[in-house]
């Protein structure tokens, strides 16, 4: 495209302060921002922009009269089941992942901003005896979860792990797997696919300029693993594979049961095509998202989009009715998936007001108060297309804690990721007959126990005195990564 072409295509669509600063540009710079100006489809871009500021002012409408609870057919609580119902659904769930027919997506695009870490999130050390990262936790729960499938079914499969990165992340993830040499994970087992991005804008719907070159963008939210499961070839490896369930999670859920196999089993057993993990909510006033139906669609609403009285209406038992929350842990068949893609362009579009670099009078400003806007797209938003969405409630103390901001906040933070796994882990012990203080700290390896499996002959009358410790499993003990990984 010639300068003038790249003009009038700029012009046609408003945006013609792209080129504002052509004439100091160098010919490798006037490359670029060509390059992504290029890339760029700006009618489809002004349209983004458009049904965005269309569906702000649709949220700011509360939901009352049309909100429904999730119906008691499409939900179970795992606290509530008992050990029979949760054995029936766990061993489907070890059947499937035998056979090869599960994968984990996980959501690693995001970029860290509250927590103010300058790498990938899934890097994170929160301090744990054996300073684990939030990937190696979640690595090792994959590897554990084959073996006890393994070990129930007497076949072997392997589960593969979808990873979905951004521009920001792509290439410190790749770079810090490989370093540790996958955790002991196959390598043809992990797949990273990068989501999009999407341009940043003012509030009048003008693209900011990061650099005088150079277009600011920003990842299209965790809803963008949509397009990039069809864009980025995931969703063909997923047929060749022959995977059939999908447990997609955020990379920052400590407590995460990678590709538990109760969920698969639960939702295989129902045949859904889409689910949801939820934890109720601890008040009214919590600031979660639930699940609930509006107009006879499954949706998550937000706390902000609830009336007081929703947010505080009980039922007979004294539960809340809206309780269920969303902690962006889900199931999705694969089919769903293929689905999904068709629908991929309706999905609704969120705005998040940021503080956006931007360049003005040719200098690189650094806002103190949000001057922009950016566009994302939610995970869930895609419930309202299932056929057959359910939930399953889970324990908080066992399935659910974010790391979100830095210490400061004192919530969602490293020090609260610590504890609720060093507390779960005590609960574990206890539970094998172990005695343990409060005041003592002992990390078990996922290698050892997934969901506090495996402990009892090793932890029965045992008093923990040694704090912090780490008890591992023996291949650990003696092998670093190797863990009798297939
Ligand atoms: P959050 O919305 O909490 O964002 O992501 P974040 O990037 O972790 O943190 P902030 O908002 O910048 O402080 C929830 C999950 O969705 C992923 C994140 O990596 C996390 O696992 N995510 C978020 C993506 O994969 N892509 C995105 O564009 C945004």
């Amino acid at each position: 495209m010639s300068y003038e072409n790249l003009k009038e295509y700029v012009t046609a669509h408003g945006q013609e302060h792209l080129l504002k600063y052509w004439p100091e540009l160098s010919d490798n710079e006037r490359e670029q921002l060509a390059g992504e100006i290029r890339k760029l489809d700006l009618a489809e871009t002004n349209e983004i922009f458009r049904r965005a500021n269309e569906a702000t002012k649709v949220i700011l409408e509360k939901f009352d009269d049309d909100l429904k609870p999730i119906p008691q057919t499409h939900y179970e609580s795992v606290p509530g089941l008992n050990e029979e119902k949760i054995a029936e659904y766990e061993n489907i769930g070890f059947k499937e992942i035998s056979d090869g027919k599960v994968g984990v997506l996980l959501l690693a695009g995001g970029q860290a901003t509250r927590l103010g870490f300058g790498h990938p999130k899934g890097m994170y050390d929160v301090g744990l005896p054996s300073h684990k990262t939030l990937f190696q936790i979640q690595a090792e729960r994959i590897l554990r979860v084959q073996q006890m499938a393994e070990e129930r079914t007497g076949k072997y499969g392997n589960i593969t792990w979808y990873i979905m990165t951004s521009q920001h992340t792509r290439g410190p993830t790749a770079k810090f797997f490989k370093d540790h040499s996958y955790f002991g994970l196959n390598e043809e087992n992990i797949v990273y696919f990068e989501q999009g991005t999407l341009p940043c804008f003012d509030f009048d719907g003008k693209i900011l300029l990061d650099e005088k070159h150079h277009i600011a963008s920003a990842p299209d939210g965790n809803g963008g693993l949509y397009r990039a499961l069809k864009t980025q070839g995931v969703l063909d490896d997923i047929k060749k594979r022959g995977i059939h369930h999908l447990h997609g999670h955020s990379v920052d859920n400590i407590l995460i049961k990678v590709a538990d196999p109760v969920f698969i089993g639960y939702c295989k057993s129902k045949n859904a095509d889409c689910a949801a993990k939820v934890v109720q909510k601890s008040s009214p006033s919590e600031p979660v998202g639930v699940v609930c139906r509006v107009n006879g669609h499954y949706k998550v609403v937000e706390y902000s989009e609830l009336t007081d009285e929703a947010a505080e209406r009980r039922n007979p038992d004294g539960r809340l009715t809206f309780s269920a929350g969303n902690i962006c842990n889900h199931y999705f068949s694969s089919e769903f998936l293929h689905k999904i893609a068709d629908f991929e362009r309706k999905l609704k579009l969120h705005i998040a007001k940021k503080k956006i670099p931007y360049v003005e009078n040719g200098v690189r400003q650094k806002p103190t108060e949000p001057n922009g806007i950016k566009i994302e797209k939610f995970i869930f938003d895609v419930f309202e297309f299932a056929e057959n969405f359910i939930c399953l409630e889970v324990a908080r103390d066992v399935e659910f804690s974010a790391l979100k901001n830095a210490d400061a906040a004192k919530k969602d933070c490293p020090s609260t990721a610590r504890q609720d796994i060093l507390n779960l882990h005590r609960k574990y012990i206890r539970e094998a007959g172990g005695v343990i203080s409060d005041d003592v700290d002992v990390e078990i390896s996922p290698l050892l126990s997934y969901g506090g499996e495996n402990l009892r002959e090793l932890v029965n009358n045992e008093v923990f005195t040694i704090s912090p410790f780490h008890l591992k499993s023996m291949q650990e003990s003696s092998n670093g990564y190797h863990n009798g990984n297939h």
